[in-house]
């Protein structure tokens, strides 16, 4: 025993020495920073009302520091400056509706164009809802010479969806959101960050929820199977609590690092890949 636990010991010091000097050159190869885990994210979040799609992302935008594109929040800030087309899609929205193709495919282009933050890659929550959706996305991209990375499905019973959805508090102005039991504000009803009131969606109530998951159902479904058809789609378990459904989404992430990784951008990688 003794000498296995002595040649354990030896092995062990010379990983620590290997991962010690892989640690130096690749701080000298990436200038003291650590590697970032990819160049740029390109996903979209598809998921019933209340999956938890506007609780993820702006974990991936703080991640990969992209730009957060959510239609619904797009939509609501029309409808609290009152325009023409808020008022229009007031109505829709609180009927469970969905607003025309044309509008929101019009709000993604402008973004994806004009916003600055979107160099850095995009996450879309809330788009593509409906198959010409989705068809418009992908040739918005072509134009880019880009692709789609990762089409993720948070897939959740919509049973658990009620309660999620009529506890919910917003803060209007960031789209931040709270639950009143799953996920409190430090204060009641109160924005963590700003100390501003918190609100309930006009949605959020449980007879304009059985339209909007009826909606999911009929006109948001057939997008996973178009995305099935792809290769890029993949499925997460919505029902775990959020941290878990997080580390879900991390896994997917880590999958990409590792590929990058293999087709040999790692010092560790060019050790342990000899030809
Ligand atoms: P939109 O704002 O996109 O609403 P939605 O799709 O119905 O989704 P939600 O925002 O309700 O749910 P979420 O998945 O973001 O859940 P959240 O993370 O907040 O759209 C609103 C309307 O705009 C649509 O109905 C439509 O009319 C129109 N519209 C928008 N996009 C459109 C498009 N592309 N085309 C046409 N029309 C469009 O979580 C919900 C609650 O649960 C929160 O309180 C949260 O704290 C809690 N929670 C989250 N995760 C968990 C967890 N894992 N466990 C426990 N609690 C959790």
């Amino acid at each position: 025993m003794g000498y296995l636990d002595d040649e354990v010991k030896r092995l062990q010091g010379i990983l620590d020495s290997i991962e010690a000097r892989v640690k130096t050159l690749e701080e000298s190869q990436f200038g003291g920073s650590k590697p970032k885990t990819a160049k740029e994210i390109r996903m979209i979040l598809i998921g019933p009302p209340g999956a938890g799609k506007g609780t993820q992302a702006p974990k991936i935008k703080e991640k990969f520091s992209c730009c957060h594109l959510a239609t619904g929040d797009m939509l609501r800030s029309q409808v609290a400056k009152k325009t023409p087309l808020g008022r229009e899609a007031k109505k829709i929205m609180d009927q469970g509706g969905l607003v025309s193709d044309d509008i929101v495919i019009g709000m993604i282009k402008e973004e994806l164009e004009n916003n600055p933050e979107c160099k850095g890659g995009f996450i879309l929550d809330g788009f593509p809802r409906t198959v010409p959706q989705a068809a418009s996305l992908d040739a918005m991209l072509r134009e880019r010479n880009q692709t789609l990375q990762h089409a993720v499905e948070l897939q959740i019973d919509d049973s658990l969806l009620v309660a999620r959805i009529t506890g919910r508090l917003v803060h209007p102005a960031s789209g931040r959101s709270y639950h009143s039991l799953f996920n409190p504000p430090k204060k009641a009803m109160t924005d963590d960050v700003t100390g501003e009131p918190l609100v309930q969606r006009s949605d959020d109530n449980a007879e304009a929820l059985k339209k909007r998951l009826a909606t999911y159902h009929q006109q948001t479904a057939p997008v996973v199977g178009y995305y099935q058809n792809t290769g890029i789609w993949k499925a997460i378990d919505a029902s775990q609590e959020p941290g878990q459904v997080w580390k879900s989404l991390l896994a997917i992430f880590d999958g990409d690092q590792k590929k990058a990784s293999s087709a040999g951008g790692g010092i560790l990688s060019k050790l342990t890949h000899r030809s």
